[in-house]
């Protein structure tokens, strides 16, 4: 059931992680190239050109962002809010716009200023999810489910939002059932008393890297031998590992240092991940961050992409790569994930996606990994 990996094998990953010379490919000459004809006709059809992303900012030192200027509010009638703890915060702190859609940039914008989330990590995370579920010619993302709030949908039905099962949003997560079980989105307070468990266990009460090693372990396990459907391929291979990290760097309060740092108590754990809410008076992490640690979880308790055949079976299938592969998980998500998706793109719709796709290799930031042109490159 479970296969070891070679630990030479592993390499940086990707999307949550990235590799550190991710900002040398800047994005700024995207737009070249680009035929008029092309440009032409993107306003007559409700469309956007999507923006260059947003580079890091200014001070990526520890502040308050638990500030008057962005006080919580519960989610009003209307509001979208998904499978996501840290979007959903961003959201609900009015970092993002309290609706839940938002477009690349102001998500890009916002994990950097609410959470202090490193640029190339916050790019990868934000186009890639963009991709899947997002308006790619209204260049707006819902960080829920569908809905008409993100524009037009070409071809019209893959602007889902990340509730989307399957695409973004996976199986084996910490605090959510998987979608074989019940409702994916919610928060599931039972999944959270085992989390607690763990955090006694092996934390001393709190999550840390040891807890995240040891709780994905479980989780995955958990999954395999319940769920049918359970799947751990490609993006969700590289997800299900980052975002395990992703609480230790960036839901500790930025002032934490020494023993105390990377270490999250349950109470704030509770707060993101249940309320979605910033612990009172908090202060984001003290430098740009990410999934540090990942590596240190995949490697404790190594776990090969794969899926279930039935509960109990699972088969190792590493088809569309996985964080022991970035290069062939981004050349497979390109070639085979977003094809799929969008078989014949013409028009607006193709030069949109060209651009993004242009976002998320740049993001890669692996010079030895090849770009690659489903749709062209004019
Ligand atoms: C940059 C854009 C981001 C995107 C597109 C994104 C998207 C997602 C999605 C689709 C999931 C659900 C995966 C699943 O099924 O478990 C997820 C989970 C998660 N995200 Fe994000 N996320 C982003 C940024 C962040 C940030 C900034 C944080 C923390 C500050 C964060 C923390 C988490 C955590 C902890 C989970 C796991 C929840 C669980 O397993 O119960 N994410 N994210």
């Amino acid at each position: 059931m479970r296969s070891k990996l070679p630990i030479s094998s592993l390499v940086a990953g990707w999307i949550l992680f990235p590799l550190p010379y991710a900002l040398a490919f800047p994005s700024y000459a995207s737009l070249r190239g680009l035929s008029a004809r092309q440009e032409e006709p993107v306003e007559a059809q409700g469309g956007k050109v999507p923006p260059n992303p947003p580079g890091p900012p200014s001070f990526t030192g520890t502040k308050l962002v638990d500030d008057s200027d962005h006080p919580w509010q519960a989610p009003q009638s209307g509001d979208i809010r998904g499978p996501c703890p840290g979007l959903n915060t961003l959201a609900s702190h009015g970092y993002l716009p309290r609706n839940g859609v938002a477009s690349p940039s102001q998500i890009i914008t916002a994990v950097q200023e609410g959470f202090n989330m490193d640029n190339a990590a916050a790019r990868g995370a934000t186009y890639t999810a963009h991709l899947l579920v997002g308006n790619v010619v209204a260049d707006l993302l819902s960080i829920g489910g569908k809905t008409p709030l993100t524009g037009r949908d070409f071809p019209g039905e893959n602007a889902t939002g990340i509730s989307e099962h399957g695409r973004f949003e996976g199986d084996a997560s910490l605090t959510r059932v998987d979608d074989f079980h019940g409702d994916r989105i919610a928060f599931d307070q039972g999944l959270f008393d085992q989390a607690s468990t763990f955090f006694n266990r092996f934390g001393n009460g709190f999550y840390n890297i040891t807890v995240a090693a040891e709780l994905r372990f479980h989780r995955i396990q958990q999954s395999i031998s319940t769920n049918p459907e359970f799947n751990l391929m490609g993006l969700r291979h590289i997800s299900a590992y980052g975002e395990a990290a992703l609480p230790v760097n960036l839901f500790v309060d930025g002032r934490k240092t020494g023993a105390e740092k990377g270490q999250l108590d349950m109470d704030s754990a509770l707060s993101f991940f249940k309320d979605f809410r910033f612990p009172s008076g908090f202060f984001r992490a003290a430098e740009p961050g990410g999934a540090q640690g990942a590596d240190v979880i995949v490697t404790t308790h190594p776990v090969s992409p794969g899926r279930n055949e039935g509960a109990g079976n699972y088969v190792v299938d590493d088809s569309l790569g996985s964080v022991l592969d970035p290069c062939k998980f981004y050349t497979q998500f390109v070639n085979v994930t977003v094809r799929d998706l969008y078989p014949n793109p013409r028009g607006v719709l193709r030069r949109n996606l060209n651009l993004n796709l242009g976002f998320v290799y740049e993001a890669l930031g692996d010079p030895s990994c090849p770009q690659v042109f489903p749709y062209g490159q004019d």
